[in-house]
């Protein structure tokens, strides 16, 4: 019995590490300088842009925000046909005691979708991170685990049934040696959490699509198919910085492997960071706007890749000062909803494709 695990073990831990071979390099973009623009807002949107070649282009919207100013769901609705819950959706948020359920923040971000017919990403019902105490600080057996997650997985699917139909599934698992992250599901349920919680969220709406989300590389694509795992795509995250980001080709290749194993693709959670460089501001925003449409191209260049999401549109609402304890201006309108070179080196890019 003890052997048996071992080896499945094993025989995962080897497929991931031979997975993580698809990890994106890391090297320098091209960055040729981007047209100057007027910094007015022009009458034709990203979104406007996008959806004429069936794209998707979206930013993660911060509930508060989206409740506390005007002009944040004003531009949220005029510039992007999809969006991504930043932390409504997460375990804490969504189950802060064991079988009581709040789904407020998600149930506002949907119906403002809905609203303004914006496609929603669920995100995410598998992570290592944004767990209550009463589940980290509990201790559960082996049974008592999967059946919380297959519970919380099945409530929280359902009740987006109809409304949500792309989800993260399963969150940031693997290291970046390839190996499985730590976290309470590993320890607690082992390796299989990842395929079980695939086949939960299928089984709760089999028309959603379920992706793996992670930042790097991402792997368990062709592992879940070899298993049979209801996966349909794979999330690139995409947080970069102007002196740390893939080269585009890397991440071309990357997506075109993906997609030739039959997954989906979708830039989930890009933002570009500026801060802890020399050079001129502006010479950092026209490098930081042409990381930016590198990206875009890349994915309109893959049949495959459905969606071009940034972690958040405003400067004002960026989770990167949080989380790196520096000033930054990491996204494409600055704090003022003033749209930056980025913005109009994307619509720029998606103009020449239309
Ligand atoms: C971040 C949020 O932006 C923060 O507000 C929160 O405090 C922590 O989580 N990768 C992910 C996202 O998949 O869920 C993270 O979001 C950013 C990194």
């Amino acid at each position: 019995m003890a052997s048996a695990r071992l080896t499945r073990c094993k025989l995962h831990l080897a497929m991931l590490l031979l997975l993580a071979l698809l990890t994106v390099s890391c090297g320098n973009a091209s960055t040729q300088a981007v047209p100057e623009r007027a910094t007015s807002t022009p009458l034709q949107s990203l979104r406007s842009l996008a959806q004429a070649r069936s794209m998707y282009i979206g930013t993660v919207v911060n509930v508060d925000a989206l409740q506390s100013e005007e002009q944040y769901g004003e531009v949220l609705a005029r510039e992007f046909n999809i969006v991504t819950p930043e932390v409504s959706l997460k375990f804490d948020a969504t189950e802060p005691e064991l079988n009581q359920y709040n789904f407020d923040g998600g149930d506002t971000i949907v119906a403002f979708a809905k609203a303004h017919n914006i496609q929603v990403r669920g995100h995410t019902l598998v992570w290592y991170r944004a767990l209550p105490s009463w589940l980290t600080a509990g201790k559960f057996s082996r049974s008592e685990l999967m059946q919380i997650l297959r519970d919380h997985i099945f409530t929280e699917v359902l009740h987006y049934r109809g409304q949500i139909n792309i989800w993260d599934v399963v969150n940031e698992a693997v290291n970046n040696d390839g190996t499985l992250r730590d976290s309470i599901w590993l320890r607690g349920i082992g390796p299989d959490y990842i395929d079980w919680a695939f086949r939960w969220a299928h089984e709760a709406n089999p028309q959603a699509r379920l992706f793996y989300n992670d930042f790097g590389g991402e792997g368990s694509g062709r592992k879940s198919l070899q298993r049979g795992v209801p996966i349909s795509g794979v999330g690139l995250q995409m947080h970069v910085g102007i002196d740390s980001y893939p080269d585009p080709q890397g991440v071309l290749a990357n997506m075109q492997r993906l997609n030739a194993l039959g997954l989906e693709v979708q830039i989930t959670e890009m933002d570009v960071r500026i801060q802890g460089d020399q050079r001129p501001v502006q010479t950092r925003l026209s490098i930081q706007a042409q990381i930016y449409r590198d990206m875009l191209s890349v994915c309109l260049s893959v049949a495959g890749c459905t969606a071009f999401v940034m972690w958040g549109f405003t400067d004002l609402h960026s989770w990167i000062p949080s989380a790196t304890g520096h000033p930054d201006a990491p996204l494409i309108f600055d704090q003022n909803y003033r749209p930056k070179p980025a913005y109009f080196a994307l619509m720029d890019d998606l103009e020449q494709r239309v």
